[in-house]
């Protein structure tokens, strides 16, 4: 009997020692790792926002390795607006092993595809500016999302437009107490589109201001259609217009150009939110009243940061991972007083 112990000990006692060793792998491997493959798939390239995240998502990984001597391979990828080529570039990233995919849905609503796909990988996913449903979210617990809090963004633009309202008289162009608005929208199923709208217009009748909306559209968050769009109302409207509420910079740049090449006056004033350069330096110029910071690079951090502890340290298989899945990034306040410091901030 006593034999039988010590055989089974010696036995065991190694196998024991491998497994506990196998088991803490995860975190002895860490300072192995030599190469970390990031894949990234936008819903569109030439988006200003999406752009300039992708921007300092590449700085920030370059910084990164510099600082720590490993390899990472970042790809950013364009879906061009098309779901299906969007779906072939993740397949794509799973063939190749790629650590990490993150994805800017082309269709925010049919995510469940690209959950499965990643998934069945294991591979950790992260989700970024186009909100999934909660539901699909949930279908793999290595999915997450990065974004912002797109109510709280129609909530800011609107609190600029009670500022104004109330600091000069003089925006009630026709003055009869109430404000004749039009609003510029984002894409048709897009969280920042439907809450940026909601929002700003209940801040301002929250404010008690009264308010009548002369005229919406969509313009998909683009310049040009917007500048189309405003062209129509002006001429529809004229100087019925006191205010110009766009859901982002680029379609209330696209309404500034319009209104310049108008002549109108007295001119509406006009909000974005983004903070983009060219949107900073309209607010700086006067001819954009104000706007909100949709903080890029703080998303583009959190973004990397997650994926680079996953690909060095959490594991899929049951091991360490994150609490949470949504990482939101407030937003901020641009008026012409502070849009220099936003100016320098982003610079820095
Ligand atoms: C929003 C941003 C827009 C546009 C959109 C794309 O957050 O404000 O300008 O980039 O995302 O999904
Ligand atoms: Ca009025």
């Amino acid at each position: 009997m006593k034999r039988w112990i010590r055989l089974t000990a010696v036995i065991l006692v190694p196998v024991f020692l491998f497994l506990s060793c196998c088991s803490c792998g995860t975190q002895s491997d860490a300072g192995k790792v030599q190469t970390i493959r990031i894949g990234v798939t936008v819903y569109r390239k030439d988006d200003t926002f999406v752009a300039s995240l992708c921007t300092y998502l590449e700085q920030i990984a370059k910084k990164k390795e510099n600082e720590s001597g490993k390899k990472i391979v970042l790809n950013i990828v364009d879906g061009q607006s098309s779901q299906a080529l969007q779906n072939d570039q993740v397949d794509q990233f799973i063939s190749r092993n790629y650590d990490v995919i993150c994805v800017n849905e082309v269709d925010r609503t049919a995510a469940a595809t690209i959950v499965n796909k990643v998934k069945a990988a294991k591979i950790p996913l992260i989700f970024f500016n186009r909100e999934p449903v909660e539901e699909d979210l949930r279908m793999w617990d290595h999915a997450y999302y990065v974004g912002a809090d797109a109510a709280q963004s129609g909530r800011l633009q609107g609190e600029i437009v009670v500022e104004a309202w109330k600091k000069n008289k003089s925006l009630d162009l026709n003055g009869d107490g109430k404000l004749q608005y039009v609003m510029l929208e984002g894409e048709q199923e897009h969280q920042d589109a439907l809450l940026r709208t909601e929002y700003s217009i209940k801040a301002i009748t929250g404010a008690g201001i009264h308010v009548e909306k002369l005229a919406d559209d969509i313009a998909n968050w683009q310049r040009a259609q917007a500048n189309s769009k405003m062209t129509q109302w002006i001429e529809k409207f004229g100087s019925r217009i006191e205010v110009v509420l766009a859901n982002n910079d680029d379609m209330a740049l696209g309404a500034i150009d319009a209104l310049k090449a108008s002549h109108l006056d007295p001119k509406p004033i006009v909000l974005g939110i983004d903070a983009t350069q060219a949107g900073l330096k309209a607010v700086d110029d006067g001819s954009m009243y104000g706007t909100v910071f949709n903080d890029a690079r703080a998303q583009a951090q959190a973004i990397f940061d997650l994926s680079y502890s996953y690909a060095t340290g959490f594991t899929t298989s049951g091991g360490a991972k994150p609490s949470g899945r949504y990482v939101r990034i407030p937003y901020r306040v641009v008026t012409r007083e502070n849009c220099q410091d936003i100016l320098d901030e982003m610079r820095s």
